[in-house]
């Protein structure tokens, strides 16, 4: 699969996205062969740079954080099309100047006019930056060429604002151009849930509420939030992750199998399964929202958020949340998704806990099963990438004691080929056409409304956010959220 003739322009070149994730992932495609020939990557920002300075900007992050080893003949062919356009969103003559740069690159590289335009710049900027793009004839797509619009979250912040967010984006590009972007969806392991369900005959027939007991679904990290105030104050941890990354890992979980993968077959699965989850209540009780303090993590003493630069002193922004959802159809009645997330835990891991009943009947002395847990099968995201099974087995010996053993499926040892990043894999589905590893419009809207009960909970309530040390699990009402249904949180 190679794009064909097309261009990206960036707008936002300057942030962090785009030095980190964006620029590498393109010079990775090209390492890899994938983009077409005359590729051309157009940088859009206030920047007093010519082509040059900008090359000078993609070869800097392309060094530092590319996937793929530095090869000149591949940096010589990529830098042959970089351009540079400078210009404020509000500057008519900008988008102009753009314009011809789409037109030139035609005429001089062959890209057919096809033009991906990467919005990687805050939310309040794409209604000018939408118009501008409609109003010098950049948004049109017609038999011959195409013109696609790539969006980053947050998308809105509550219910309300998607569908005004989506409004603006629909009102230039029609939703088949719309490529709103959710990095889990590029992960190798995300996908891979689909292979592990449909591939298989092993689980599905497991894969209900007959079978299973609950399902828990992790995104931890170890690194808290200095350098992310400006995105991340009054954001919080569930708008931040909940909202799109755990939802996205709970619908593929549980959704049904699609008629195939053809483009929107997947979505269509998505979109059924989302409509049918609810956060489950009492709020008070089935939800937890925290903030750390400052502390030890790992032997380094590190500030807590409120004495991270650029919050408030009195910031009520939480960075761990959890929350209890229900799929409310045939086969998830009754089963509850455990959703948590938060900064400065224990240790980085990403995982989705299929756990599954106890067996009805266990024909050993009590004392034979004490070490025995439930059964489960952990898909580990990251960054141990694999699947986990985890089972009883007898303890060798004389007596016939059973304990929890697990069984691994590790991509390392598995697969001799490396997993590209996600970006990478989502840049080429741009430039591709191929949508379905995108949330659609529905999808967003869906995921703000199945949360936007829980926030505003929050909200009327008022209560600041629980204090959590560093390195921890969470707040202790994060442990009650389970608790109160007998169950507990896997420590992964
Ligand atoms: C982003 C969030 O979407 O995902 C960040 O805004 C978070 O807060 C990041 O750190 C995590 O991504 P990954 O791929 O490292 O799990």
């Amino acid at each position: 699969r190679i794009a064909g003739p097309s261009s990206l322009v960036i707008f936002g070149v300057t942030g962090d996205l785009s030095r980190k994730k964006l620029m590498p992932a393109i010079y990775d495609l090209a390492h890899r062969g994938l983009l077409p020939a005359g590729f051309s990557l157009v940088g859009f920002a206030r920047r007093d740079w010519a082509d040059q300075d900008f090359g000078e900007v993609v070869h800097d992050a392309v060094a530092k954080h590319a996937r793929t080893p530095f090869r000149e003949s591949v940096w010589n062919r990529l830098a042959e099309g970089i351009r540079f356009v400078q210009g404020t969103f509000d500057d008519d003559d900008a988008f102009d100047r753009l314009a011809q740069t789409v037109r030139d690159l035609d005429t001089e590289r062959g890209t057919g006019g096809n033009t991906a335009f990467y919005l990687s710049i805050p939310p309040w900027a794409f209604p000018v930056v939408t118009k501008q793009l409609a109003r010098c004839g950049l948004a049109e797509s017609d038999g011959d060429t195409w013109r696609r619009v790539v969006i980053e979250k947050p998308f809105g912040h509550d219910l309300a604002s998607a569908k005004e967010l989506n409004a603006v984006v629909n009102d230039v590009f029609p939703e088949e151009s719309v490529f709103r972007i959710d990095h889990y969806l590029g992960k190798e392991t995300v996908q891979n849930i689909l292979a592990l369900r449909f591939a298989n005959q092993l689980f599905e027939p497991i894969w209900n509420a007959n079978i299973v007991d609950h399902v828990q679904i992790t995104m931890a990290e170890d690194i808290g939030l200095g350098g992310r105030a400006g995105y991340y104050e009054g954001i919080g941890a569930a708008r931040d992750v909940i909202q799109n990354h755990l939802l996205q890992l709970l619908a593929l979980t549980a959704m049904e199998e699609p008629l195939s993968f053809e483009p929107n077959a997947l979505r269509a699965e998505k979109v059924k399964v989302l409509a049918a989850t609810r956060a489950i209540g009492p709020f008070d009780e089935t939800t937890a929202r925290g903030q750390y303090t400052g502390g030890w993590q790992g032997g380094t003493k590190v500030p807590g958020l409120l004495q991270e630069p650029g919050f408030p002193k009195d910031s009520t922004t939480e960075t761990y949340a959890a929350v209890t959802l229900e799929v409310q159809n045939r086969r998830w009645a009754g089963v509850p998704f455990y959703v948590r997330t938060g900064k400065r835990l224990g240790r980085r891991v990403t995982e989705v806990a299929v756990v599954f009943k106890r067996a009805p009947h266990l024909p050993f002395d009590s004392t034979a099963t004490e070490e025995l847990g439930q059964n489960a099968l952990v898909i580990r995201v990251q960054p141990d990438e694999g699947v986990t099974l985890r089972f009883g087995s007898k303890v060798p010996g004389t007596t016939m004691e059973v304990r929890d053993v697990t069984m691994d499926f590790g991509y390392g040892h598995a697969f001799t080929e490396s997993s590209p990043e996600a970006y990478e894999r989502l840049i080429l589905d741009v430039l591709l056409g191929e949508p379905s590893l995108f949330p659609g419009n529905d999808e967003v809207e869906l995921s703000w409304r199945i949360l936007d009960p829980v926030l505003a909970h929050w909200a009327a309530n008022g209560a600041p956010p629980e204090p959590y040390e560093p390195g921890s699990w969470g707040p202790p009402s994060a442990e009650r959220l389970v608790a109160r249904t007998g169950r507990h949180w896997r420590r992964p």
